[in-house]
């Protein structure tokens, strides 16, 4: 007997992240799973094919993708199963993929796009720029501009040091901290995330309280052994959880009481919600702030900064090493100079209208919504969620549904309910409207069904 042309694979093994679709065809011997995959799908039997069968694009790409990133993807984010699509274009609130499949973006690079993809302005000043050259390792004008324009409209940023991605911000941000203080811990909030550096996990000198609980907060705080805080004034990596009326206001008193400095980390909600910081329409004045997406208009590039006195520590200023082949790099400096000169004439009313569009739609659902001008949240529960202990109790195995219909009706989300769903000013009132529509329409199914199946079950 010849050999299957094709192995049947069945989705039952993992069918709760999984809609739409009941099976997957893999090729003996093929790398477009991962082994990890083939080992959960159940073989459910054997096809000849005659004929040419062909892979998407993207189906190849993940294939060979496999043979050298771990897990297939440049950040963990990026993958879902089976596999991601690839896409080669964006323009506006749309993407293309590989295989030439359109979507409104809704992800729109996890923040940084406010203006949507390839604004004509951002693309022609970076060419403009790296026309003449793309890094001196010596200051270049543009950098001075940018760094005036942020301080202007962030009066807590009195001195700012740029940097090349939001990660990079928050590690210097809590190590001069550390340095400016003399002491040795930090405190978080639980659901914050603040890139990839031990600074940002638990561990022997990270703690974690919950977010929106201002007395957990102050029993850490009163040991006065923190260095800093650090929070986003709103959630934006548990899905999108906004501060409680009075509770920025209320960190920031414990911080000044007990010697912490207050970090806001921005990276996401700076320049999101108004020309400016989130933090300070709250009444609240960091001591030192990160900055990061939209200021970079697409390209790399973050910043760290605040109060004068804390930012002087820093080298050559002061004895606080810290350098960067990448930092202020004049292509990115270009790109986030020419975004904010564009967005500073923006009408943020027209953004916030778009999300209200959006929040009333996916609130038909009967789930809980939460939003802000720019940003949305979905969390498949009817109760409130305050902090990231209510995301975890929800049933995790839904989201992934959601996403997956939408993807195959053209619209792309995050695959994770923990990531935040972004808006841009280049969106239209009409397909925010209908794209969710779409989705309070197939979010309020799904978690019906979940519900008629756990009364089966029972
Ligand atoms: C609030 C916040 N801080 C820091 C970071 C890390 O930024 P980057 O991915 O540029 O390193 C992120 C990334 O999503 C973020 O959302």
């Amino acid at each position: 007997m010849r050999s299957p042309n094709f192995i049947f694979y069945s989705l039952d093994a993992i069918s709760d992240s999984w809609i739409g679709q009941s099976a997957y065809l893999l090729c003996p011997g093929d790398r477009c799973l991962r082994s990890s995959h083939t080992q959960t799908f159940k073989p459910i039997g054997y096809l000849e094919l005659q004929g040419v069968w062909s892979l998407s694009r993207s189906q190849r790409l993940f294939g060979r993708a496999n043979a050298v990133f771990p897990g297939g993807v440049n950040s963990p984010v990026r993958y879902y199963p089976p596999y991601p699509r690839y896409m080669r274009r964006g323009e506006g609130p749309y993407l293309q993929d590989v295989d030439g499949r359109k979507y409104a973006d809704y992800v729109l690079g996890y923040g940084p796009l406010i203006l949507g993809h390839s604004e004509g302005g951002v693309v022609n000043a970076l060419h403009r720029v790296a026309r003449n050259g793309m890094i001196f390792g010596a200051p270049a004008p543009d950098e001075v501009a940018l760094a005036e324009m942020i301080g202007k409209y962030c009066p807590s940023l009195e001195r700012m040091r740029f940097v090349a991605s939001g990660s990079e911000a928050t590690m210097h941000a809590l190590r001069l901290a550390i340095h400016h203080t003399g002491r040795k811990k930090i405190v978080k909030m639980e659901g914050g995330y603040h890139g990839t550096h031990t600074l940002n996990y638990r561990s022997d000198i990270v703690d974690e309280v919950g977010f929106n609980s201002i007395n957990e907060l102050e029993r850490k705080l009163s040991g006065k052994e923190y260095a800093a805080v650090i929070i986003e004034p709103a959630l934006g990596n548990a899905g999108f959880i906004p501060p409680e009326k009075d509770y920025l206001q209320s960190v920031r008193e414990l911080c000044n009481r007990y010697g912490s400095l207050l970090v806001c980390d921005e990276v996401i909600t700076g320049f999101r919600t108004r020309f400016g910081l989130y933090s300070e329409a709250a009444g609240v004045e960091p001591d030192i702030v990160t900055l990061g997406k939209i200021i970079g208009g697409g390209m790399p590039l973050a910043l760290y900064g605040g109060r004068d006195d804390v930012m002087r520590d820093v080298k050559p200023a002061g004895s606080f090493p810290q350098a960067g082949t990448y930092a202020a790099h004049p292509v990115s400096v270009a790109a986030g100079l020419k975004t904010l000169d564009i967005l500073r004439r923006k009408d943020y009313g027209y953004l916030r209208h778009l999300s209200e569009i959006a929040a009333e739609k996916l609130l038909s659902s009967g789930l809980c919504v939460t939003s802000d001008t720019g940003m949305v949240s979905l969390f498949f529960t009817r109760g409130k969620v305050t902090d990231y202990r209510d995301v975890r109790a929800i049933d995790h195995s839904l989201f992934p549904k959601l996403f997956r219909l939408a993807l195959d009706e053209g619209i792309f989300i995050p695959p994770s309910q923990e990531e935040t769903i972004f808006i841009s000013f280049s969106h239209t009132q009409k397909m925010v409207s209908d794209n969710f529509s779409f989705i309070a329409e197939m979010a309020e199914n799904i978690y019906r069904s979940r519900r008629d199946r756990s009364l089966i079950n029972s």
